[in-house]
């Protein structure tokens, strides 16, 4: 801190939202920069258990600020409906903004994501979680989208909605699906302004008034860097950046203000949807990490893809990202292995490469693996990292050698107190 970046550095689900609930005990803002419903952010803490989708992790500290970015995509039902939850369980969600920037899902961009994937060739699936991402931002590029701040002026909106429902229409019926009309549009967001009105700001000043004042702020991101739309593995990626540098633009926030960037890094990798994933494991071992890692998803339930922790994708991401320290998260769930492989490098015929190559590539690459001794040790009541034993000390730094940075937390159990701060 004051202003740090908590992005994730491998395929999403890395443990961004436990970590950002922990940092943001002493946060005065976290703000929420790109993505949307389709994060799942998984936060254990005395409130209970939630996996939060769109309400920043910081939302648990009633002094703490909650913006969800410009940079973002807002479905405002599912965020009604975790508002609630979220209520119910007693969490203040008084501090809770919205930049009237960020743009608006409508219920046909939900329609047309299930339809664009269900026409996808055999093996070009992008497994999205059908939350209508790719379809609202590609409305944003195409400067067709509606933003939340239209929604709070019903003539700017209908004229919005007169030039966005009739294309909208065609690809609609191209899909075979029901058409949309701009008045029934106009009566759900006018449910949503009635609901929400009053907590949508601009973010700007907001923002900006923290960070020049020095106050701590926390920029959370969702999914990981392998899945950002220029970086990732295109196009089984997602449609925003995920990265640090997409913090800044989807924050508001420019490139000299951020501090610190702490990247999320699981101990071993776990992918959820298509694309290239070279140390992805199909036998008992990957089960194995699935089933002691609880590694189904926080939006979808699908089970996670997993494989041997990828040092190649960590340089990678600390690269992209410049990475000040790293959290390593899940480290726990090795404790039952005789012994534990690191990947260092992707053999590509008679070249070892050292990057990521291009989706192309990657599909067609090597995992070189080193084999490190397990431990056999229950870590999750290690609160220090003398109480870490030697084999586990030696596997985090590595990991940490292999990012290139201090390794700062390493999280030993989802829950706010499982966690070793360095
Ligand atoms: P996010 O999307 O990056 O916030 O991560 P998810 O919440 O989707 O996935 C992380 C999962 O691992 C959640 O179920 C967390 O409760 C859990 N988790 C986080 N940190 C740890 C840890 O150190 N150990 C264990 N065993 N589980 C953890
Ligand atoms: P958090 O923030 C893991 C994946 C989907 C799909 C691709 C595009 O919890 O880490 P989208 O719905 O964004 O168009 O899907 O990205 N994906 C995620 N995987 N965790 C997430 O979020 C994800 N959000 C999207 O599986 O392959
Ligand atoms: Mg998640």
């Amino acid at each position: 801190m004051p202003v740090t970046a908590v992005v994730g550095a491998q395929w999403g689900d890395e443990g961004k939202g436990r970590i950002v609930d922990y940092l943001g005990q002493r946060a005065d803002l976290v703000v929420r920069f790109q993505g949307g419903d389709n994060a799942g952010h998984t936060v254990i803490n005395d409130y209970g258990k939630f996996a939060l989708h769109l309400v920043p992790s910081g939302i648990f500290n009633p002094a703490t600020r909650c913006l969800i970015g410009a940079g973002t995509v807002v479905n405002f039902d599912t965020l009604l409906a975790e508002m609630a939850t979220l209520h119910q369980a007693g969490v203040d969600v008084s501090n809770l903004w919205i930049d009237r920037r960020a743009h608006v899902i409508l219920p046909f961009h939900r329609q047309l994501d299930g339809a664009e994937e269900d026409a996808r060739k055999d093996g070009w699936e992008v497994g999205t979680t059908k939350r209508g991402i790719g379809p609202a931002y590609a409305d944003k590029a195409s400067r067709q989208g509606i933003r939340v701040g239209d929604v709070l002026d019903p003539a700017r909106l209908r004229t919005r909605l007169e030039m966005l429902v009739p294309p909208k229409n065609r690809e609609l019926a191209f899909y075979g699906i029901a058409e949309v009309t701009v008045d029934a549009l106009m009566t759900l967001c006018a449910g949503w302004r009635d609901a929400v009105g009053t907590r949508v700001v601009d973010g700007l000043p907001l923002v900006r008034d923290a960070v020049r004042s020095g106050h701590r702020v926390l920029l959370e991101g969702q999914l990981g860097v392998m899945r950002d739309l220029d970086w990732g593995i295109y196009p089984f990626t997602t449609s925003s950046s995920p990265t640090a540098g997409g913090g800044c633009v989807g924050a508001g926030v420019p490139p000299r203000a951020i501090d610190e960037v702490l990247g999320i890094v699981k101990a071993y990798s776990t992918s959820v949807g298509g694309g290239p994933f070279p140390t992805e494991l199909f036998d008992e071992v990957g089960e194995k990490l699935r089933r002691i890692g609880e590694e189904y998803g926080a939006t979808t339930g699908r089970p996670r893809r997993c494989g041997w922790f990828d040092g190649v994708a960590i340089g990678y991401a600390g690269w992209l990202n410049g990475f000040t320290g790293i959290a390593v998260t899940k480290l726990d769930v090795l404790d039952h292995f005789d012994a534990l492989k690191l990947c260092t490098g992707y053999r590509m015929g008679d070249q070892v490469l050292d990057y990521v190559p291009d989706t192309a590539i990657q599909e067609q690459v090597e995992p070189i693996y080193e084999t490190w001794a397990g431990w056999r040790t229950d870590t999750s009541r290690a609160r220090s990292w003398d109480d870490l034993p030697d084999a586990a000390k030696r596997y985090v730094t590595r990991i940490g050698e292999l990012a290139g940075v201090p390794v700062r937390f390493v999280s030993v159990g989802p829950e706010r107190d499982q966690i070793i701060v360095l």
